[in-house]
């Protein structure tokens, strides 16, 4: 049974339309809101009546007065009552809710409902090897990493696509710089990955014999050659090393078997554009192999190509992402292909996907591209650093967790030193991951490492400390167990629970409207709920033993909704803090 009473109010009023009206109005969608809260003290509003009356040739209030008429619901529903134009103000049953929070509690999933089971592939993260990741690599990866979390936790089969770029031009010099390198400039590709790529850049630019070398080089790794790709894979190795320390730093679950580079897919990309020619989606136009697609016009009206092989008999980044739609499509069989990856890449995309389509590369598979929003300085422009470089995700990582470790060892004097890192770095981490997922993530954002980092306001960290304070209240109680049973008297109380029964929704929610900053927001007003709720109901100190066990209930699955999301962000909870 729901624990939703949005759900189980449908169901009513499905039936009572069927009483009314007959059974063709039985998958009518009753349409249950929130009601709103400034005119009615009622919990939730049908709108039915209004699209009802035009199909019934009726007025609205009137088909609204036989929707009550036949709406017996006794157990869940306290007071209905028609408001404006015909919109009815339910009034939920106290004892339904408390049942159902009960419910709730005992639920390991939380009441999340039952969604019919999909393949998502979800490609995120996917720097470019040998270059250090920058803060927007660090927002793809974190918004991905919580959208797999949140996929998996409802129950879907979620395959993790690390595209890491890993192949292309750029690799004859950096493979050439690794041959000429020492044992502690190649370590800079583990510790340092940006400066490696400097260093080669600089002689690449400054020597011309490297210069040469290093061309050579391209076409050494191109035609396969066994030395070149030793090197490569030695460069590649180590790379490796670098992402897995970040990925562990910021506890981001994708692992080695998630690779899935671009090289992977080296060997399908003559195939692919011969069979674009064949198929006539291709044309060859000054040299280069290009698919010209409606409606895709630049300056001019001028149409605008995807070029798939260069003149020079190149591929690009597009010729490898029609293998990866067709690998994930045909190969993976998606339901869902999702491409966690920064918004100015919207064409490339769509483009891909057209010519894939067309070329039927794409079978019972939806295509998503979940576009990332810039991260921007104080200044209002992409975020740099003073040289002008994009700013590094480790130097942006190190100070949200030196912010974070004043802030701890401001709040918790009293703890080890040891513990009390252990609790910056869960603050920092949560602090950056919050930062970047409460805000929709197609929207650019301000870095302010100082409101991110903030016990107040709409903060990770403010969400971490609401869960170990309750983590405190229940340590302090002398029970074994927080299971209720749940009585609601207080409005607070039952506010509370409301709130509470809304969780799987969201999270169900989520999952199809793949925006994470929903489950933010949620978790931001439970955690606000709760604070009115503690502010107005004692708990430890709740004279009447009944009254004290339903509110250490409440407490508990406050604590478990909070942490079981926060962990869908991907924050952890710290014991304390
Ligand atoms: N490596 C690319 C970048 O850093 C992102 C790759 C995204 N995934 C893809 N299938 N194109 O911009």
């Amino acid at each position: 049974m729901t624990v939703d009473p949005a759900v189980a109010l449908t169901s009513a009023v499905q039936d009572a339309l069927v009483a009314a009206f007959g059974p063709e109005f039985a998958q009518v969608d009753p349409v249950v809101r929130p009601a709103n809260k400034k005119q009615t003290s009622a919990d939730l509003q049908v709108n039915a009546a209004m699209a009802l009356g035009k199909r019934l040739g009726q007025a609205p209030r009137n088909v609204a007065a036989q929707i009550v008429e036949h709406l017996h619901a006794p157990a869940l529903i306290e007071a209905v009552e028609i408001a404006g134009p015909g919109f009815l103000n339910v009034t939920l049953m106290t004892t339904w809710i408390a049942d159902a929070a009960g419910r709730e509690l005992a639920d390991p999933k939380l009441g999340l409902p039952d969604v019919p089971e999909q393949r998502v592939v979800i490609d995120y993260s996917s720097p470019n090897i040998a270059k250090e990741m920058h803060v927007g690599h660090l927002r793809t990866t974190v918004v991905g990493d919580s959208l797999a979390r949140t996929l998996e936790f409802i129950g879907h089969t979620v395959i993790r696509q690390n595209h890491v770029g890993d192949w292309g031009t750029p690799f004859g010099m950096l493979v050439e710089h690794l041959l000429e390198s020492d044992e502690a400039e190649a370590e800079l590709l583990t510790t340092d990955p940006n400066a490696f790529y400097r260093h080669a850049r600089q002689k690449f630019d400054s020597d011309p014999g490297f210069d040469a070398r290093a061309r050579k080089r391209v076409t050494l790794l191109q035609s396969g050659d066994p030395e070149t790709l030793a090197i490569w894979q030695r460069l590649i190795d180590l790379s490796l090393a670098y992402l897995r320390r970040v990925y562990a730093e910021l506890d981001i679950t994708l692992g080695d078997n998630d690779l899935a580079g671009e090289s992977t897919y080296n060997d399908e990309l003559a195939q692919i554009c011969d069979e674009l020619q064949e198929k006539g989606i291709a044309t060859i136009s000054d040299g280069a192999l290009c698919v010209f697609l409606d409606g895709y016009t630049g300056r001019e009206g001028k149409p605008v190509p995807l070029i798939i092989r260069k003149s020079d008999g190149g591929y690009g980044y597009g010729t490898t992402d029609l293998a990866t739609i067709r690998h994930r499509s045909l190969d993976l069989k998606a339901d869902r292909a999702l491409y966690v990856v920064g918004a100015p890449q919207n064409l490339h995309f769509r483009m891909v996907w057209e010519t894939a389509e067309k070329a039927g590369w794409v079978q019972g598979t939806e295509a998503i591209h979940v576009q990332i929003g810039s991260v921007l300085g104080a200044d209002g422009k992409l975020l740099r650093t003073r040289s002008g470089d994009l700013v590094s995700l480790q130097s942006l990582v190190d100070a949200a967790l030196s912010r974070a470790a004043e802030v701890v060892a401001e709040s918790r004097p009293d703890l080890p030193a040891d513990e009390r890192a252990v609790i910056a770095h869960q603050v920092g981490v949560g602090a950056i991951k919050y930062a970047d997922l409460s805000v929709a993530h197609d929207s650019e954002y301000t870095f302010d490492l100082d409101r991110m980092v903030a016990l107040q306001g709409n903060t990770g960290p403010y969400l971490q400390y609401a869960a170990t304070r309750i983590r405190s209240i229940l340590g302090r109680a002398d029970a074994v167990a927080f299971d209720g049973p749940i009585v609601l008297v207080e409005p607070a109380e039952r506010a509370l629970a409301l709130k509470l029964l809304d969780f799987g929704a969201v999270v169900a929610a989520v999952g199809e409207s793949l925006e994470p900053h929903r489950l933010a927001a949620y978790l931001f007003e439970l955690a606000q709920t709760f604070t009115a709720f503690y502010e107005h109901c004692p708990v430890l100190k709740a004279q009447d033993s009944t009254v004290r066990d339903s509110r250490l209930a409440l407490c508990a699955l406050t604590l478990q909704v909070l942490q079981t999301g926060l962990s869908l962000l991907g924050i952890a909870t710290p014991e304390q803090m």
